[in-house]
Parts: C-alpha cells; sequence; structure tokens
C-alpha cells in the first residue's frame, strides 16, 4: 500500500496583559476600557457578567457600581444582559448542570467570538467561567477579574481552566489563555481573613523556588502581611503574578505537555491534604503545610543546607499559617499514610513519570523522579514536633 507522511505545523502566538490597578469600576478608571477594545469593525465591547457570589454578598453595591460604568461609557461598552451571580466556590466546579445552564445563557444573549465574557470571583468561578467561554463557539474573548489573593497572585493570570468531574479535580478543562486579567486590589479588602491569608502561602513558594530576594521581602514585612494590610497584601500578590507569568512565558512549557508542573512545590501533598480534609482545609492552608514538609524532605535528603526548614517554618507561622494537620498522620487499610498516595495522583493527573520539585537553595529548585517515603514519613514526624513545641511556647507567652 502507498503511504505517505504530510506535516504540518505552524506557530501560533499568544498575548494578554495582566493590569495591576485600584477600583476597577470607579468611573475614573480606564483599564476595563484599554481591556476590552472593541472588535474589528465594531464600535463597541458587547460583554457578559459573572459575579461570584461570595463576593456579590460582601460587596452589594458590585452590580450597580458595573452599571453606571457602562452607563458612563456607553460608546464604548455594551452589557448584554444582567450580571449572572454564579456560587462561589468549589460547588460551583461540581455542578455539571451550571455550565450548560451559563453556556445555553450566553448563546441566547447571542455572545459571539467578538463578544466578551468577564468573571468577577475566586479561583473556582474564574476557572468555571473560563472553562465556558473557552468551548463556546470554541473560544469567547475572556476577561477575568479575580478577587482573592490567590487568584490575584496564581491561577487568574495563568491558561488554565476547568470544573470537577467524577470525583476528580479538574478533570475536565482546557488550556485557554485569557484576553485580559485586571487584578483589582481592592477587591481584597472584603475577603474573610481565611481566604486573604490562603493565597499568601502561594507567594511563599514561588519566593522559594524562584527569587530568593522576594522571599527576603515577604520576610521583612511578616508583619503588616499577617495583618492582611492591603498594600503589603497587594505587592506580594504583584511579585507573585509575574513570576507565575515569567514561567508561563519562559519555562518552555506553557499547556504542560511534559512531566513536570515547575511551580507546584509542595503541592502533591497539599492536593491530597485537600480531598482528604474534604476540602476544610483551604488550598492555600493545604499549600503553606506542603511545601514546609516538603522543605524539611529537602534537609533530610541533604539537598537543601540545615536551618532552611526552621526558617521557612518561622516565615509561615509569622504570616498566621497553622502548619500541622492530624490528616498528616492518617494510616489506610493496608497501615501505610494515607498522604503518600497524594504522590502517585499527582503522577497520574500529569501522566508520564513522578516529577516533583525540589529545593536545591533559596530561589533555586530542581527535579526529582523518585521519593524516599521514610524521610517524608520523618517530615511529617517533625512538622508534628514543630507545632507541638510551638503551642507549648504560645501557652507560655500567655500565662
Ligand atoms: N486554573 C488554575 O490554574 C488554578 C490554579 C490554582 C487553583 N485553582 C482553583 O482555584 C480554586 C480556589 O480559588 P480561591 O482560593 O480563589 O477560592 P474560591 O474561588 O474557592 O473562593 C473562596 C470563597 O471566597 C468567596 N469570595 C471570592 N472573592 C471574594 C471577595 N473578594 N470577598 C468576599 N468573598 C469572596 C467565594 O465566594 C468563595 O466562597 C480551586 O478550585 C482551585 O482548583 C485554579
Ligand atoms: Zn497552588
Amino acid at each position: 500500500m502507498d503511504s505517505c507522511r504530510c506535516e504540518q505545523q505552524f506557530t501560533v502566538t499568544f498575548q494578554y496583559c495582566v493590569f495591576f490597578t485600584r477600583d476597577v469600576f470607579s468611573l475614573a478608571n480606564p483599564v476595563l476600557l484599554d481591556a476590552m477594545p472593541p472588535a474589528a469593525g465594531r464600535k463597541c465591547a458587547r460583554f457578559a457578567v459573572f459575579l461570584d457570589s461570595g463576593l456579590a454578598a460582601s460587596r452589594p453595591e458590585l452590580g450597580e457600581q458595573i452599571d453606571r460604568y457602562v452607563a458612563a461609557h456607553g460608546g464604548a461598552l455594551e452589557l448584554a444582559g444582567r450580571p449572572v451571580l454564579v456560587t462561589g466556590g468549589e460547588a460551583a466546579k461540581n455542578d455539571p448542570a451550571l455550565v450548560e445552564r451559563l453556556r445555553t445563557g450566553l448563546a441566547e444573549l447571542g455572545i459571539d467570538r467578538h463578544s466578551y465574557v468577564i468573571a468577577i470571583g475566586g479561583g473556582a468561578v474564574l476557572d468555571v467561567i473560563g472553562y465556558v467561554a473557552a468551548t463556546l463557539h470554541r473560544g469567547i474573548r475572556h476577561v477575568r477579574i479575580p478577587s482573592t489573593t490567590l487568584a490575584q497572585a496564581d491561577s487568574g493570570v495563568g491558561v488554565k481552566n476547568g470544573v470537577n468531574a467524577l470525583g476528580k479535580k479538574n478533570l475536565i478543562g482546557t488550556f485557554a489563555p485569557p484576553f485580559a486579567v485586571i487584578n483589582d486590589e481592592l477587591l481584597l479588602a472584603s475577603l474573610p481573613q481565611r481566604s486573604a491569608r490562603a493565597g499568601l502561602a502561594e507567594a511563599v513558594k514561588v519566593g522559594l523556588i524562584r527569587d530568593s530576594e522576594f522571599l527576603h521581602w515577604l520576610e521583612r514585612n511578616a508583619e503588616p502581611l499577617r495583618q492582611l494590610e492591603i498594600n503589603a497584601l497587594s505587592k506580594a500578590v504583584r511579585r507573585c503574578a509575574e513570576l507565575h507569568m515569567t514561567q508561563i512565558a519562559t519555562g518552555g512549557d506553557p499547556f504542560e505537555t511534559g512531566n513536570a508542573r515547575p511551580l507546584d512545590y509542595g503541592h502533591w501533598s497539599a492536593h491530597k491534604l485537600e480531598t482528604m480534609t474534604g476540602y476544610s482545609v483551604l488550598h492555600g492552608e493545604a499549600v503553606a503545610i506542603g511545601i514546609a514538609l516538603d522543605t524539611r524532605y529537602c534537609v533530610e535528603m541533604g539537598y537543601l543546607s540545615a536551618g532552611q526548614d526552621q526558617r521557612l517554618w518561622k516565615l509561615l507561622s509569622s504570616l498566621g499559617f497553622a502548619l500541622w494537620h492530624e490528616a498528616l498522620e492518617r494510616r489506610g487499610p493496608d497501615g501505610g499514610l494515607e498522604i503518600l498516595s497524594g504522590l502517585t495522583e499527582f503522577k497520574e493527573h500529569m501522566g508520564g513519570e513522578l516529577t516533583l520539585i525540589m529545593l536545591s537553595e533559596i530561589g533555586r529548585s530542581f527535579e526529582v523522579h523518585t521519593v524516599d517515603e521514610a524521610r517524608i514519613a520523618a517530615a511529617i514526624g517533625w512538622l508534628e514536633r514543630m507545632s507541638k513545641q510551638r503551642k507549648l511556647d504560645l501557652e507560655g507567652v500567655v500565662e
């Protein structure tokens, strides 16, 4: 039989802006107009808005503010339909009917590829709307306005979306760069303290693996950060977002086709801890524990010099993170530590060979493909001892 091979190759360049601003819907703020130019041949930018219900509850005036902004810029903007509330948090990603409903609503509004879909909310709502926008008409222009520390510093500036299915997190989704991202520091002001703090774990993580100067900055500013002062929070968010963007643009694998997720330091156990605790531990809180665990492991293995584990412990504790959870020592039917199955699950999500990020020094990371489970167990023991000691110290202070 006659066979032939016909090669096809092309390159697509992706480009999007991440704006850092304050009060995006104040009438004098031009950022939204800059972020959403009318498509070629159109006079104004037509858009639909989805709003995180948790954010809307804390900022009930937001809907009206959006209306006023659109009215004031009537020549350049056209709001299609009313802003649609989307249940905030993981519930949004766990409801398969929601995606269908939202897509249908957009189709009925006549939202096309030259229109925009804005999502304002936490990482979960952004993930759902990102997926809806990426799949309707095979891709609508999508503008994200992240409203949590984590989403502004990390997920919101990246290229992924997704929903949970068959009991698995992010089983369904796409890689779809946004049209633009607007980080509004004022949105962080209404966050519950736990959520506001949680995102800082990603900032510490990225400092550890990419930028020792940033880690020093976090150490120097631990007190205002612990107090969740907006200025400090917003600076931490900005540097963290920049480091994420650099990784996506220059890391060589923006759509994660390889085995590694170079920024997912400490995440194999963090993801597992989240599921083991039924998500009562927030992602960022689990990341704080995960990076403390892996940093101690790095010291145990001789990858990292002694003392750096204590240093990280001190930073995370002074930022207000709890670095122990009893699920860490939970054992399965075979007597093994349940958290260790996080290693297999981490590998399965990516496919290919197990690849974990480890530290060789602060600001520098490398990959490993095997782990010494006994030393992980020893690192877990260390976390427990350190936490007990801290509790005693704090009780001593109170007395
Ligand atoms: N796509 C990615 O690359 C990526 C990366 C990391 C995490 N994620 C996903 O992000 C999600 C976690 O996101 P998150 O940490 O931003 O939390 P979240 O989206 O779960 O929101 C937490 C809670 O805060 C509320 N909320 C949001 N903004 C608020 C505000 N400004 N004021 C008051 N309440 C507000 C929400 O309604 C929700 O109840 C997870 O589903 C995770 O899988 C995605
Ligand atoms: Zn993370």
